[in-house]
This record gives structure tokens, sequence and C-alpha cells, in this order.
């Protein structure tokens, strides 16, 4: 059993996702873009991993159809490369395959090879390049597909 446990994320826990929002990612989202994800219920699913009592780790899902969208994943920085972003994926998948979700996409940066590996332990496989995909830096993005268990 994980030393963390997994739940639902909730609007008071904005404050923490920011906070590993803007220590992990170079164009990160602001506090309103969170809070819309976290309150969509009907399309999004955002969850949390938590230690002790901090949130070490959270995803974001989007339903589309029969789709699975991951919208983000962020570990707290000095907690990676413990698994946490793996329960997260987990979570998901199973929640997934109980809503007969058949396929999931998502987009990561060429050179982001950390979540690359991540995603590769699902499935994920790439399809094609989304060229120029981030403002910023102007770095492409690999697109991947993944099969769920549900649609084997
Ligand atoms: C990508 C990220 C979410 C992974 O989180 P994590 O909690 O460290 O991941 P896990 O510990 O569950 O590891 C899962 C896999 O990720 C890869 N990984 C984790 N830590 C790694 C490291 N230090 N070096 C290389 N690969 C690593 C490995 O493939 C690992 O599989 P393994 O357990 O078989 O070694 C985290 O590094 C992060 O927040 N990165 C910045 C935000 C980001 O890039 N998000 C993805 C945007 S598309």
């Amino acid at each position: 059993m994980t030393p963390w446990t997994i739940r639902l994320c909730e609007r008071r826990d904005v404050h923490e996702l920011l906070f590993i929002e803007e220590a992990q990612f170079p164009e990160p989202w602001t506090r309103g873009m969170l809070l819309d994800e976290i309150t969509n219920v009907e399309t999004r699913r955002y969850t949390v991993a938590v230690l002790d009592t901090s949130i070490v780790g959270y995803l974001g899902v989007m339903f589309v159809m029969d789709e699975l969208h991951v919208n983000t994943i962020g570990t707290l920085p000095g907690f990676e490369g413990r698994g946490i972003a793996a329960s997260l994926m987990d979570d998901a998948w199973r929640d997934a395959t109980e809503r007969g979700i058949k396929r999931a996409t998502l987009e990561v940066a060429t050179s982001n090879t950390r979540a690359q590996q991540l995603y590769y332990r699902y499935g994920f496989k790439p399809v094609g390049v989304r060229k120029n995909y981030y403002e910023r830096s102007g770095e492409d993005a690999l697109v991947l597909w993944a099969d769920l268990p549900s649609a084997t």
C-alpha cells in the first residue's frame, strides 16, 4: 500500500495545485484556469494524491464521448520518482474503464522524456506531432493515443 491516498480534487485544493503547476510547468495555468477545470465536474475529473495533509500530485482528465484526454499531471517537486503519478494514472484508468472509455489521448512536449516514459507504460503510442504547440517555447508536442483495457 502506498503512503499517499488518492481522492477527488476539491475547490479548496486550488492553492496547492497552483504551487505545483507553477513549479513544474514552463507555461503554468492560472488560478482561474485551474478552478474552471476542477469545478467542471460534467466533463472533467481531477484527482489529487495526498501524503499526510499535503497534496503531492494531481491529475486532470477530460471526457469527450468515449475518449479520455489527459489534460494535466504534476508531482510536487522533490516527490518525483516514487510512483505518485503512476498511482494517479492507475486510478484514472480504473475509473475510465468503469465508464466504458475506449481510448485516451494527450499531448506531451517532445523534450519531456520523463513524462513520455510514464505514458508509454500505460500503452500510449505516438501518432503525430503538433508543430509549435507550446506558445512560449515554440516547442513541438507529440500526440499520443492509447487503447484502454475496456476496448480489448
Ligand atoms: C512527469 C511526472 C508527472 C512524473 O511524476 P512521478 O510522480 O515522478 O512519476 P512516477 O514516480 O509515478 O514514475 C512513473 C514513471 O515516470 C518515469 N520517471 C519518474 N521519475 C523519473 C526520473 N527521475 N527520471 C526518468 N524517468 C522518471 C519512469 O518511467 C517511471 O516509471 P518507473 O517507476 O518504471 O521507473 C513529473 O515528473 C512531473 O510533475 N513533471 C513535470 C510536469 C509534467 O511534465 N507533466 C506532464 C505534462 S505532459
